[in-house]
């Protein structure tokens, strides 16, 4: 636990109090398992109706909704097309070709973006020697804290659809997006035929929806979920971290601080002399270079990750509850570091 705010993921922050009181509300009583309680109900068809979806699923965590998802788009012989940085490829110890026995075609990205340029080099012939892509995973926000406008995400969907490719989207920080943005989930959606939408990193416990935009595609979903052993039999307690984020559009609140948290932190680590921010900070998370000697100095007071050694960059990560004053005496330190 540290004393300081942690600057290493939105991840190391604790729940918001209107999900905790949640929780303790959804405590009283017993309700019935697996979902089929009157909370979980109200609260997936309140997503539904945010996402102008055909149906959405929640999960525990993020990892196993981009499983579930791409599971969902994927026939057996099919290949996924990412970006280099995506998590599905970096972070989920190969999960999804472990457990979905895919393949993922990685494509470099610049900010972490694929364009419908990058997409096509991953096409290959219909040859059966080659591995047959059927779905793209782009992230939203991106694992390099930047987002797609809505017009490059459009282009990358009707880039799909023109060449017969489903979208997934990762949305573990759908929120983020949106409130930089300043866009509706539905118009986000719209770009998907899969998404998730991260509950965990935007204040809840840990909680993540699954959104299926299309009819034909909502079916297996209740079977694959309980497959994926992503089925909660208290599903009360997920339900009830949505209710809070989705009731007066709290999930938006903490994305916009904590992206704003983000934006006052990249603009007062720029402004030190020796200290580059590598990516255009557009939600929760600042990319910066400066020089070893500084960041192991910065990290003996400070927790947060160092995302290249090679290139001697680190990740700087806010979350809904940090604070004008955490970041202040952060970039402080910075400062006073790069100075010495
Ligand atoms: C972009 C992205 N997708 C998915 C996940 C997976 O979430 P979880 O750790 O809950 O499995 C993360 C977690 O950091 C993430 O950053």
């Amino acid at each position: 636990m540290t004393q300081r705010k942690s600057f290493g993921s939105d991840n190391h922050a604790g729940a918001h109090p209107d999900v905790l009181r949640a929780v303790m509300a959804a405590n009283a009583g017993d309700a019935v398992a697996y979902g089929a309680d009157e909370r979980t109900e109200r609260v997936t068809a309140e997503l539904r109706e945010a996402f102008r979806a055909d149906s959405a699923f929640l999960v525990a965590n993020g990892s196993g909704a981009n499983v579930l998802g791409l599971s969902v788009l994927l026939r057996r012989h099919e290949a996924v097309i990412c970006a280099e940085s995506a998590h599905i490829d970096t972070d989920e110890c190969g999960s999804a070709e472990r457990l979905l026995g895919t393949k993922l075609l990685t494509v470099p990205a610049r900010d972490g973006k694929l364009t419908p340029e990058s997409i096509a080099e991953r096409i290959p012939g219909h040859d059966d020697h080659f591995a047959q892509p059927g779905v793209v995973a782009v992230t939203q926000a991106t694992e390099f804290g930047t987002c797609y406008t809505l017009a490059e995400l459009r282009k990358v969907a009707e880039f799909c659809r023109l060449n017969g490719l489903r979208v997934y989207l990762d949305g573990a920080r759908l929120a983020n997006a949106a409130a930089s943005l300043d866009c509706t989930l539905a118009e986000l959606a719209e770009c998907a035929d899969v998404l998730s939408f991260g509950g965990t990193k935007n204040g809840a416990i840990g909680a993540e929806a699954l959104i299926v935009m299309r009819p034909g595609l909502s079916d297996a979903v209740p079977y694959l979920r309980k497959q994926q052993t992503q089925l909660m039999s208290k599903m009360r307690f997920l339900a009830a971290q949505f209710e809070a984020l989705l009731r007066d559009d709290l999930w938006r609140h903490n994305a916009a601080r904590a992206n704003a948290m983000a934006r006052r932190l990249g603009a007062g680590a720029a402004a030190v002399p020796g200290v580059e921010v590598v990516h255009p900070v557009q939600a929760n998370a600042v990319f910066a270079r400066l020089h070893p000697r500084h960041i192991a100095a910065l990290q003996r007071e400070w927790f947060f990750h160092v995302w290249d050694e090679r290139e001697s960059v680190v990740r700087w990560m806010t979350a809904f509850d940090t604070t004008g004053a955490d970041v202040d005496a952060f970039v402080c330190d910075i400062r006073a570091t790069a100075a010495r």
